[in-house]
């Protein structure tokens, strides 16, 4: 996440009238086809959906609606951020206020950083994909550098190069630590969950 990004300076989102109206997986699909063109950036928000629909059905036991919902956060969440570096997340935010999505999915994007967007987490969904976001780009990056990439990739290295501060030193290892602080699982847990989902992911 850029150190120019701008607060969204509120922390109310959506209308609550607006609750359960989600957009299908296609037409977000289209949206970030159309607003990004960087295939990695494109990849890293289906990792992120992926992970957050994988997390909603196993471990909050989510129906199909509310797994739908984190998904869509994942699926979105950086959608401006190629074409709009400097107003990320506040513009995608008010493309879904437009459209009259479901307020707890806007929230949750604007929650993705909060040391940035001073939007603090709220729900589970909030804080998971706080957890998920820098965690989900610095395993993938951790994959790139090996030879089989996810096959037979284990949690103690990915542990090892976290303490390398010189391996992906963009990623921001206090946000790891603090959106760790806000939920009951270990870093070892949420590392093996996202290794295990993100390897399926195309
Ligand atoms: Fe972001
Ligand atoms: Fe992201």
């Amino acid at each position: 996440m850029s150190e120019t990004v701008q607060p969204l300076g509120r922390s109310e989102f959506g209308n609550p009238a607006n609750a359960g109206n989600l957009l299908t997986i296609e037409d977000a699909t289209a949206l970030l086809n159309q607003w990004v063109n960087n295939d990695r950036l494109r990849l890293h928000m289906r990792q992120v959906a992926a992970v957050m629909k994988a997390w909603a059905i196993e471990k909050e036991d989510a129906d199909e609606q509310i797994a739908m919902k984190w998904e869509l956060a994942g699926l979105l969440h950086d959608a401006d951020w190629e074409r709009f570096p400097h107003d990320h997340c506040r513009i995608i935010i008010e493309e879904l206020e437009q459209r009259n999505i479901d307020p707890e999915i806007i929230h949750c994007i604007a929650s993705h950083g909060p040391r940035y967007f001073g939007v603090e987490p709220n729900n589970r969904m909030d804080k998971m994909i706080y957890v998920f976001d820098e965690l989900s780009g610095f395993i993938h990056a951790s994959a790139l550098i090996r030879p089989t990439r996810y096959e037979g990739m284990d949690v103690k290295s990915v542990m090892k190069k976290l303490k390398t501060p010189s391996f992906a030193a963009q990623v921001n290892r206090d946000d790891i630590t603090d959106s760790l602080s806000r939920i009951d699982f270990s870093l070892e847990e949420i590392i093996e969950f996202i290794i295990r989902i993100q390897q399926h992911v195309q």
